[in-house]
């Protein structure tokens, strides 16, 4: 009888890697069927990057996810996973790219800056210097299943307007308030003419805009550096750089790194827990750029490095809420002003403010089109469409509408707009009141939060018509959601499932299924931020 003797069991994949006994046990047998030679084990680095290529979920990709939660849910993931799951999962492009494709770039070494994830801030920006540490101790990953070093680069840097890294210059028309009477809200409709420019976009697109910082702002820190606002930084007056050039907000790691070398007892020690993200007097979250000059008043910075210990100015986006095809040329935004006070001092928002307040009309703006990722009109004009977009949420559906109009599209449209008070904040009122009178709008659903004593919002609204929500995604409608991503976006989508649950007659998990069915295949599409 002849004996079976069993083949050498072959260990390719490291115990260390992060896979199941089943699962390193397939990868164990695949790698040893392809390398006839003897193979050489792989580092738990490379070991991850295969289980990539079989298990490619992205897990922490949640925008409501704290940070350490993300973190958690990639250990033992390649770096570029990790460094992934550092971003702040919001896809909003303000980085030039997308969060997968940012953390690519960075990875593959395409991209080295390591500040762009704006929703992310410190965290992120701190996270990514500790994780790109690691990046010159890893090892390559085996060629068959390296990263994808050449990550989606942003759109090309020689087109002036086409992506951040270079701008075209945009006239500014003007600004209305879209606010009435008591309103708690400042939200300004903003025109622009880029016949100057040459620029175009489709609906969908947001507007990146260089703003510049407050001319009365930056004087007060000059004061506070007791310097003068000629004196010269990198060829320009100290006053244009910090006009220009460099972000005054939250204070970064290396503005306290400063402060500590040039301070020092008890001030140093605070300085440098600063520095490293700990918050020695429970006020580190407000501590702007002039804040820490406040706060350490001994210290007077020179104003080179000073300067060089801040942020460059980011651009902030934009949904833009007009159509190109409706008014070539012309272009719109929506946008809501950032004011807020933090002991006794006002606090601006650096591009609302700007826009709202320190630009006039012939005014040229450093501008650019960011291209919407999947967030864009069907490409079967008969297809229904429902826009759930409270506050300036309603900005790209305006352009929606407009562009369906120019286009004659002849698809159902259906808006829920909601906000804080019918008689103050009901944005383009009239026209889209004219467009329900039209018939382009077949349905309006309105949800004001504020005018009863509860709390009643669009996807209050929305359930209450479910059993017709239904109907319109029975026959195909594409769902659009836009504006606030941390709770509104979560709570519209929960209400959607409940009423495909509800009338599609289904499970809360097949309901669950179905609404990220939708998603997969492009008929739920978001633009949230
Ligand atoms: C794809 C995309 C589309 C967008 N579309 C629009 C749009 O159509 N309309 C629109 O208005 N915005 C839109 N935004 C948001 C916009 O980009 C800016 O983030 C927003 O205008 C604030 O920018 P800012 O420069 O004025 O404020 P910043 O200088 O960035 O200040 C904002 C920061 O101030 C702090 N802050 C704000 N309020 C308070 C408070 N009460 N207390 C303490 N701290 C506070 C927070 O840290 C906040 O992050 C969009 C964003 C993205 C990514
Ligand atoms: N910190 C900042 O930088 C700052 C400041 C303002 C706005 N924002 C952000 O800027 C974006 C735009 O603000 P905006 O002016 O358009 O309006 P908004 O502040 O998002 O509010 C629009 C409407 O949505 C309601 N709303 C609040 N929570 C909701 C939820 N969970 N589900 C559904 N609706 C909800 C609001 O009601 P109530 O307010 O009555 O609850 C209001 O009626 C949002 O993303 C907002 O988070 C940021």
């Amino acid at each position: 009888m002849n004996q079976i003797t069993p083949p050498p069991k072959i260990e390719i994949i490291p115990s260390s890697a992060p896979f199941s006994e089943a699962q390193r046990s397939w990868l164990n047998g695949f790698f040893a069927g392809l390398l006839s030679d003897a193979p050489t084990p792989l580092s738990a680095e490379q070991g991850a990057a295969v289980m990539e290529e079989v298990d490619d979920g992205a897990p922490w990709h949640d925008q409501t996810m704290p940070i350490s939660d993300r973190m958690k849910l990639a250990e033992g993931r390649p770096l570029r996973r990790r460094m992934m799951a550092a971003m702040a999962q919001q896809d909003c492009g303000q980085c030039g790219y997308n969060c997968n494709d940012y953390s690519d770039a960075i990875a593959g070494k395409s991209e080295a800056r390591l500040n762009l994830c704006v929703p992310g801030g410190k965290e992120t920006a701190r996270m990514l210097k500790s994780l790109y540490e690691e990046l010159d101790k890893a090892p390559a990953a085996p060629a068959a299943v390296a990263a994808p070093a050449a990550a989606a680069a942003p759109a090309a840097v020689g087109e002036p307007g086409r992506s951040r890294d270079n701008p075209a210059p945009a006239k500014f028309l003007g600004r209305t308030l879209l606010n009435k009477g008591k309103s708690e809200k400042e939200t300004w409709h903003i025109d622009f003419d880029l016949s100057g420019c040459g620029l175009d976009y489709v609906v969908g697109d947001s507007f990146g805009i260089f703003a510049r910082n407050d001319l009365g702002h930056v004087d007060q820190i000059i004061a506070l550096l007791g310097a003068s606002h000629m004196t010269k930084v990198r060829d320009k007056t100290l006053r244009e750089v910090l006009l220009d050039d460099v972000s005054l907000a939250p204070a970064p790691d290396s503005l306290f790194e400063l402060v500590s070398y040039l301070t020092g007892g008890a001030q140093r020690e605070k300085a440098r827990a600063l520095a490293q993200g700990e918050d020695p007097d429970g006020d580190a979250a407000t501590l702007d750029v002039m804040a820490v000059l406040q706060k350490f008043s001994n210290v007077r910075p020179h104003p080179e490095a000073f300067i060089e210990a801040l942020e460059p100015l980011q651009p902030r986006l934009y949904s833009i809420s007009s159509s190109h095809n409706a008014t070539p040329g012309k272009l719109s935004l929506t946008v809501d002003c950032v004011r807020y006070v933090i002991n006794k001092r006002k606090r601006l928002g650096l591009a609302s403010t700007f826009l709202a307040e320190r630009i006039n009309p012939g005014d040229e703006v450093k501008v650019y089109v960011q291209k919407a990722h999947g967030f864009a009109l069907p490409e079967d004009p008969k297809i229904p469409i429902i826009m759930i977009g409270p506050g300036t949420g309603i900005a790209p559906f305006r352009a929606f509408l407009h562009d369906r109009r120019a286009t004659g599209a002849p698809g159902k449209n259906w808006l829920f707009f909601g906000h804080q008070r019918s008689d103050c904040d009901f944005f383009y009122q009239d026209e889209l009141n004219a467009m329900k009178t039209s018939g382009l709008l077949t349905r309006l659903s309105l949800a004001w939060s504020r005018d009863g004593d509860k709390k009643f919002y669009v996807q209050d609204r929305m359930r209450e018509v479910g059993r017709e929500v239904w109907t319109w995604l029975a026959e195909g409608a594409n769902v659009y959601i836009c504006g606030d991503a941390k709770r509104m976006a979560k709570d519209v989508e929960r209400a959607l499932v409940d009423i495909v649950a509800q009338f599609g007659a289904r499970s809360t998990d097949e309901a669950v299924l179905f609404v990220a069915e939708l998603k997969k295949k492009g008929r739920f599409q978001q633009d949230v931020y």
